[in-house]
């Protein structure tokens, strides 16, 4: 066999021979199975692969899988490795040699002193919802050690699903539209990303956003086309060369995940999308302090329509004194930050936030993708049928966290996916969003 020859050439030991013949085996065999829950045909995504190739991947998940203490297995199929907290992948980032790992921040944003009517309101049980998401891999009964993180192991196969190594666990985001306004959002048509979303006025000075967001498992027509809802931190010009992005939220992602489960994420970028940054761990950068969540796992419960809806709360925040960007994960749960190193524009302060849907149209045979957003279903639908965030707030300079008031909306095709704000007592600011994509009136 090919690989044979190359490794010998190479010198590599024979046990290492055995294991890369096992892996072209796995990985044919994996790359080619039918996704029989989604339906979705990975086949086309089998590639030619030639042992150089399989090394090269092989060498990079050495790289990011580190070390486990202990492993758990999850029902739906995920490793999650337990890391030494010091071994995460974090810490092979240039910038962060000598970086120390924070065990908190130096304080949570306040809660502003409520007028007495949100008072009420905050109090009395948020009527139909049945309670927060927790994560699929709980269900095996092991926790990670004391003093270890939960990693969710990348496989061969989930690289190979990417376009190539380079883009393995990026967002891609196309090319930049000339005609966009700068004073509206990032919302790039012509690239194939739709969105149904909410957003701050521009020149705000903000250090964070919070939302809680309902959680469902909207179909995905494509393997490369994903459907997310998340909350993104936005610093610098949106059509400059270095926008920094800090993101986090849900998404169904056939392709960085080989399934069509909602996983938790985050995402992060300094240079609008381009070389630095990627989701979860998959690169060096976010800090995980938590060893109870796993970023890039799967979320459950999910909402059903008509029936129990649940959701997740997530809260970004700078560290007033500190500088890094941390994520709070439903009530007072820290996950961990991302360094103040990493940032240019944010290492000051975010001059955007945005809340909503996003998903890649590529209009496979010409038609408008029937992928879903949100629930599938259309803003109007309401309660229990529609995807909803609640409760948005931004925090200000003082670390005070308070409902935002100002937004704006924006669906780039409202026949396709759309949205609606409101405001109540209950759930502060919030909107229903989302929408089947393919329908008669989105051909
Ligand atoms: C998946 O796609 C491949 C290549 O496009 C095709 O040959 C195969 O029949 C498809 N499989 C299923 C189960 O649809
Ligand atoms: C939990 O994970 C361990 C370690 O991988 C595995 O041996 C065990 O079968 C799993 N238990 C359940 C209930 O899934």
């Amino acid at each position: 066999m090919a690989c044979h020859i190359v490794a010998k050439k190479r010198g590599v030991p024979s046990h290492l021979l055995l294991h890369l013949h096992l892996l072209v085996l796995l990985s044919f065999l994996l790359v080619a199975k039918f996704d029989v829950v989604s339906g979705l045909n990975y086949t086309k995504y089998n590639k030619q692969l030639s042992s150089l190739r399989l090394e090269r991947i092989q060498k990079h998940l050495e790289k990011i899988n580190k070390p486990a203490l202990m492993t758990i297995e999850s029902p739906d199929g995920d490793i999650i490795d337990c890391v030494h907290k010091r071994k995460q992948p974090a810490l092979d980032h240039p910038l962060l040699k000598s970086h120390k790992i924070q065990r908190a921040p130096s304080e949570m944003p306040k809660v502003k002193m409520l007028k007495p009517d949100e008072a009420r309101g905050s109090r009395s049980n948020e009527a139909g919802v049945k309670g927060s998401a927790w994560q699929m891999w709980h269900r095996n009964g092991t926790r990670c050690p004391k003093g270890t993180v939960p990693i969710r192991r990348s496989s061969m196969q989930d690289v190979l699903r990417a376009k190539s190594l380079f883009d393995f666990g990026k967002k891609q985001h196309g090319f930049i539209n000339p005609t966009r306004r700068t004073d509206a959002p990032d919302v790039v048509s012509g690239n194939g990303h739709e969105h149904a979303i909410a957003y701050t006025g521009t020149s705000q000075e903000v250090y964070g956003a919070k939302a809680t967001i309902s959680v469902w498992d909207p179909s995905i027509q494509e393997v490369n086309e994903f459907s997310l809802s998340q909350i993104w931190i936005l610093s610098g010009a949106f059509d400059g060369t270095d926008l920094n992005s800090i993101e986090a939220g849900w998404q169904v992602s056939p392709e960085l995940y080989g399934d069509s489960r909602p996983r938790l994420f985050t995402y992060w970028t300094t240079d609008s999308y381009q070389a630095t940054g990627c989701y979860n761990l998959l690169c060096a950068g976010f800090v995980q302090t938590n060893s109870r969540i796993a970023i890039g796992a799967a979320i459950s419960p999910v909402s059903q329509y008509g029936a129990n809806q649940y959701d997740i709360t997530i809260l970004i925040w700078k560290d007033p004194k500190i500088g890094n960007w941390w994520m709070g994960f439903g009530d007072n749960t820290l996950v961990g930050y991302w360094p103040a190193e990493l940032f240019t524009h944010l290492a000051d302060h975010a001059t955007m936030v945005e809340w909503g849907g996003e998903v890649v149209n590529s209009r496979a045979n010409g038609k408008h993708t029937s992928t879903q957003m949100g629930s599938g279903h259309f803003a109007e639908n309401g309660f229990g049928k529609s995807s909803y965030f609640r409760n948005l707030e931004v925090v200000d300079a003082d670390n005070s966290l308070s409902s935002v008031h100002d937004i704006s909306t924006l669906a780039e095709n409202t026949n396709c996916y759309n949205i609606k704000s409101s405001y109540s007592t209950e759930w502060g600011t919030y909107f229903y969003y989302g929408g089947p994509g393919n329908n008669p009136r989105c051909p």
